[in-house]
């Protein structure tokens, strides 16, 4: 079979937040960028709309083993990004086996297909601070024990461990990154970070009258996403795979957020967020704040945008969004 093509990358979850941030890294550097995209109804390329016409799609799911096998025959990448999940921990405990089926076995289906194709192909796996969870220690390192407290959280601790395992089993150049909270103005809706900016900006504009949240008093360690990629390019370019986390070193309350988001606009948060039960978890995570001292003193990777240039500029993007002035989420 012919080489892999040494520029070339593979990126899973290309149609998702660090997906397109990514794609738009590699693009940088001057690698031919694969995206796998699943099959559905209507096209999601919202966040890709400005690069498609620099990149391949090729079409396959992390539920299809066969399909990723294809993939990675059809285009021979040098290096495979696996961002692809169902990310969102809230859904996970209403679909907890779709959720394992994709976030965890999905893991071991595409570094069995690497395996089999090409195991000289490098690896990136998008571990969570969620497997954290409820936190043995703080701050969190590469070695603190893992406590996860949602399905979610559950299968990337799977995700994970498969990782080190296929990278001890059989010699795979296979990282994980163990990612904290981070945010942009492509975050999904879903995520309080942009649920709030987007509010805050509908609220100030007269189109929304209040906004229904959960658990105010949950800590997070939220950084920039364009950050964070970087922070995945370079554990693929090390000599040696590793597993590092990523992280500001910061933690700061929903509350916060909110506080910040709202005062962006001249308003006060308390006018306007209503307790929601719904937006309630079965088991939460209380406090999450890492220490990312291994990846900048191996990697050199150090964040560059801080909490409040990051909900200001998530706040602004929507305001612009909803003005009109912004075309898609680019
Ligand atoms: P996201 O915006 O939710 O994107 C998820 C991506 O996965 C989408 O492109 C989605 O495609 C794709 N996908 C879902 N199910 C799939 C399947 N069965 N087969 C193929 N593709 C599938 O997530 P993100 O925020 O960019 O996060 C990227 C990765 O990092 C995820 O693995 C997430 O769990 C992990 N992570 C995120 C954070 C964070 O704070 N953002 C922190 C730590 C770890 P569709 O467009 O078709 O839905
Ligand atoms: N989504 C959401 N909606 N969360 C709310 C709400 C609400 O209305 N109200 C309060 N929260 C609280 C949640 O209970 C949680 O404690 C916190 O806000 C953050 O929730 P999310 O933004 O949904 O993110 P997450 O921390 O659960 O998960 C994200 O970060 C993980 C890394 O730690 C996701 O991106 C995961 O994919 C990622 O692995």
């Amino acid at each position: 079979m012919a080489e892999h093509h040494p520029r070339r990358a593979l990126i899973t979850g290309i149609t998702g937040q660090d997906g397109s941030y990514l794609t738009e890294l590699l693009l940088q550097q001057g690698y031919d960028v694969v995206g796998l995209v699943r099959r559905s109804s209507t096209v999601s390329f919202e966040r890709i709309a400005h690069l498609q016409d620099r990149i391949t799609i090729v079409s396959g799911d992390l539920l299809d083993e066969a399909s990723l096998i294809e993939a990675l025959r059809l285009h021979r990448p040098a290096e495979v990004y696996n961002l692809a999940a169902q990310s969102f921990v809230q859904t996970s405990f209403g679909q907890p086996v779709l959720t394992g089926e994709t976030t965890a076995l999905g893991v071991t289906r595409l570094l069995d297909a690497i395996r089999i194709v090409d195991p000289s192909i490098r690896f990136y796996q998008a571990s969570s601070s969620e497997m954290f969870g409820k936190v043995r220690e703080v701050p969190q390192t590469e070695t603190t024990p893992f406590y996860p407290r949602s399905p979610y959280g559950v299968a990337k601790v799977y995700g994970h461990w498969i990782t080190v395992n296929y990278r001890e089993s059989y010699g795979l150049h296979a990282s994980s990154g163990i990612l904290f909270n981070h945010e942009s103005p492509r975050r999904g809706l879903e995520f309080v970070s942009r649920k709030i900016s987007h509010a805050a900006a509908a609220i100030s504009l007269g189109r929304q009258r209040e906004l229904r949240l959960g658990n105010l008093d949950a800590k997070r360690d939220w950084g920039f996403a364009g950050d964070y990629v970087k922070a995945m390019w370079l554990m693929v370019q090390q000599d040696k795979p590793g597993d590092y986390v990523v992280c500001t070193g910061e933690t700061h309350s929903v509350r916060e957020f909110c506080e910040l988001a709202f005062a962006h606009l001249g308003m006060d948060y308390r006018d306007y967020v209503v307790i929601d039960e719904a937006f309630m978890r079965p088991a939460e995570v209380d406090l999450l704040v890492g220490d990312a001292g291994r990846a900048a003193s191996e990697l050199g990777w150090h964040r560059a945008v801080g909490f409040q240039q990051l909900v200001a500029m998530m706040v602004d993007a929507d305001l612009d969004l909803l003005q009109g002035k912004l075309k898609g989420i680019s």
